[in-house]
């Protein structure tokens, strides 16, 4: 983390006081999370700095582009096909920008820190205290969710999706960094078309404002959770990402979607990623759910 933090005090002002404030936060906890995944997932300098400027190209392209959605209050018009094509077919930038820019916005977006603590503690400690040991995630990206949970519940294996090559080779990396390759398979398939075996214990964060039709991807999840299974299944609102293609503008849209699925919600966090400066400004906010 140290190292990291030089990098953006010499390199990437804008980013100079990241890592101040989340220590400042989160506290040693966090800091020794950071640390960790920082030493297994680039533990030569080279490849530090290399995840350093992804991280900086990553975060600068958000907000130059929360800045436009702030005036036009749209994502503008893309299709999924051109979103792929754009992003997650594209091995060069999901390797040097997206995937490492994902990974620290772990750690340095608070709110997808507390997103993460949320999954910890009110879905993984549930499935452990349930004995549950196998589950999917879909759209798996960094491999964040399903390393932690694998972490958390040393009897588990899991089966993760995604359509991105560039995301194989990562989340095949980050698990073998931890020894976790054993007990990870991950699937290059379409979560959309894909045929997913019915499981108790299921994880989707940040897919659904990825699609053209994410309704449709929550009917087929129900279908593939067991009675009795849960999901724990997020969104991400007003965050106008390059991938992002379907605007939810408030957390309860995507409740809305989760009932009509037919899906029972048990547990909810909703974290902004700041406090506006004056009402009705769009906030970029998670939405997570625990769901049965
Ligand atoms: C924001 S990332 C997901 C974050 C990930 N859960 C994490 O924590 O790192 C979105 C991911 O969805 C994947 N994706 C997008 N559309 C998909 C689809 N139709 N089927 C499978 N994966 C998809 C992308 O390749 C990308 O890895």
């Amino acid at each position: 983390v140290d190292e990291l933090q030089a990098e953006f005090a010499q390199r990437y002002r804008l980013f100079d006081d990241a890592v101040a404030r989340g220590a400042a936060l989160f506290g040693a906890d966090w800091l020794a999370a950071f640390d960790d995944t920082l030493d297994r997932l680039f533990p030569d300098p080279v490849e530090l700095a290399a995840a350093a400027k992804g991280y900086a190209s990553f975060a600068m392209d958000i907000l130059r582009r929360q800045r436009r959605f702030d005036q036009e209050r749209a994502y503008p018009a893309k299709t999924f096909e051109e979103a792929a094509a754009e992003v997650y077919l594209d091995a060069g930038y999901m390797a040097s920008e997206y995937l490492p820019g994902l990974l620290l916005s772990h750690f340095l977006w608070p709110h997808h820190y507390h997103q993460g603590r949320f999954f910890e503690s009110a879905y993984v400690e549930q499935m452990r205290v349930a004995g549950g040991t196998s589950f999917v995630e879909v759209a798996a990206g960094t491999g964040m969710y399903s390393r932690r949970l694998l972490q958390l519940i040393p009897e588990a294996s899991g089966r993760g999706f995604d359509l991105s090559p560039a995301v194989k080779a990562f989340v095949d990396h980050h698990m073998a960094a931890y020894g976790l390759n054993g007990r990870y398979r991950l699937e290059l398939q379409d979560a959309t078309t894909a045929v997913i075996a019915p499981t108790d214990w299921l994880v989707c964060v940040e897919l659904l404002e990825h699609l053209e039709d994410p309704a449709g991807l929550l009917a087929s999840l129900r279908a593939v959770l067991r009675p009795g299974g849960k999901a724990f299944i997020t969104a991400a609102i007003n965050a106008p990402n390059a991938d992002h293609i379907y605007l939810y503008r408030d957390p309860q849209e995507v409740i809305d979607q989760l009932y009509g699925a037919g899906f029972g919600l048990q547990q909810a966090f909703i974290g902004p990623a700041f406090v506006p400066r004056s009402l009705g400004v769009p906030v970029p906010t998670v939405a997570a759910f625990v769901v049965s």
